[in-house]
């Protein structure tokens, strides 16, 4: 065991990954401007009390999840545990809410929670996050659900779904929650601890409970769809309608409940085939109250994030191949002191003319032709001390293994019209 090792839940992406994660990026930053998102990068630690406000105290994400710490000047900061609500605060203060509407924001990058590492689940993972600012008509639900939908099929992922439901709104929730904690109050024996707790605490999680003797309570709890306001009613029932047009096929959860404290109306998640008990390859819903908690004008917006390790655990899983990075296609080999003189001018000449080259930098010239194979490299030019002493050099083709011999001089414009 070595001495360092990395801290539990975190990865080390190592170049045979990094394809997956290059194709990843490419394919899903590509997309989002295809459907007119813009770009925002926002910092990778916060106020701890921007997460506290905007995900929400009760929520495990900020009770048990956050890295949170105190800098050098005293002040509590948290590593950002999801994008929303640093993308939320980015909008307010940089005066964006004057754009006209609405405003379509992604992201992508690191995000850190304290969870139980398991397959799927780490502590330092990767999220694309979409966001829709602007809009309270369902169209603005439907848009980030499509491009949710849209990024999996471009993966060509299989079985894909969503699972859906409505939170309600400030005006219709209160009374749900109220409903369902009466009802608890029948099973307070029944379920488990987390569940008493909850329900005081943060009742709408305790539907989300995995624990085995909670389920048939679950199973028979109140429905909030049944207790949603006209609003919320009519916007889900909207929703729904756009889905049917489309026929994309979704699942109405009545579970499904997510573990931020902001949504409003609309969750949804997808779930895709491959990742197990990790099944939802991303989440997100509806948080119309969230601008204005942060000391925002009141904006409605809806978004979603997707967690891009899931993503390629599902590519792995389904067989489905991507790109190789590119490789400098030219690979320079040499025999003697002499030779590698030469090589140096001839490698600072070939770049000059923007052709990806790599040098030998050490062993024999066996060893240097297996390291150029390797490496994939189109065209390996081997200089020999005798050689370069009549002006020649050797170029060989690797896919067709030809040799032969060619001027030193005119090797870079030999190479630069035989490169695509
Ligand atoms: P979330 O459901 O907490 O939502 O996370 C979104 C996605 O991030 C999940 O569906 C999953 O793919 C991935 N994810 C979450 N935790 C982990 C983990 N520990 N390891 C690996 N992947 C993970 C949010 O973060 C909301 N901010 C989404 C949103 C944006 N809602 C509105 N706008």
């Amino acid at each position: 065991m070595p001495r360092f090792t990395r801290p539990k839940g975190t990865q080390d992406i190592l170049p045979e990954d990094q394809p997956y994660w290059a194709h990843v990026q490419a394919v899903v930053a590509q997309m989002a401007q295809s459907y007119g998102f813009e770009r925002i990068d926002v910092p990778m630690f916060e106020s701890t009390e921007l997460f506290a406000r905007g995900v929400g105290e009760g929520t495990d994400i900020v009770d048990k999840e956050m890295y949170s710490f105190k800098d050098k000047g005293d002040r509590d900061m948290t590593l950002r545990p999801e994008f929303t609500a640093g993308v939320m605060r980015a909008y307010v203060e940089n005066g964006m809410h004057v754009q006209p509407k609405p405003v379509r924001l992604f992201s992508t990058g690191p995000i850190f929670r304290y969870e139980e590492p398991q397959a799927g689940r780490y502590r330092q993972f990767h999220q694309f996050n979409a966001e829709i600012i602007g809009v309270a008509g369902a169209i603005a639900d439907l848009e980030t659900m499509l491009l949710a939908w849209d990024i999996y099929a471009a993966f060509s992922f299989k079985d894909l779904s969503f699972q859906l439901n409505s939170t309600g709104c400030p005006a219709c929730k209160p009374a749900y929650l109220k409903v369902l904690q009466e009802y608890y109050g029948d099973y307070h024996d029944v379920v488990c601890e987390d569940c008493r707790r909850r329900i005081v605490s943060n009742p709408l999680r305790v539907l989300d409970c995995k624990q085995y003797q909670c389920q048939p309570v679950i199973a028979a709890a109140p429905r909030i769809t049944d207790h949603l306001c006209e609003g919320c009613a009519q916007h889900f029932s909207e929703l729904r309608e756009y889905l049917d047009v489309l026929g994309k096929p979704y699942t109405l959860n009545h579970r499904l409940v997510r573990g931020l404290d902001y949504y409003t109306k609309t969750v949804f998640e997808v779930w895709a085939e491959g990742i197990g008990a990790q099944s939802a390859v991303c989440g997100g819903g509806r948080y119309d109250g969230l601008v204005e908690l942060l000391d925002g004008p009141a904006t409605p917006a809806v978004g979603f994030a997707a967690g891009l390790e899931r993503v390629i655990l599902v590519m792995k899983a389904q067989g489905i191949s991507v790109p190789a990075l590119p490789q400098p296609p030219v690979y320079l080999a040499y025999l003697g002191d002499i030779s590698r003189q030469h090589a140096v001018r001839l490698l600072a000449d070939l770049r000059a003319v923007g052709i990806g080259t790599q040098i030998a930098m050490q062993g024999s010239l066996r060893s240097q032709l297996r390291q150029a194979d390797k490496r994939e490299a189109k065209f390996v030019v081997i200089i020999g001390d005798d050689e370069i002493e009549r002006g020649e050099v050797t170029l060989r083709d690797m896919a067709s293994g030809d040799q032969s011999t060619v001027a030193a001089a005119a090797v870079v414009t030999l190479l630069r019209d035989r490169l695509p």
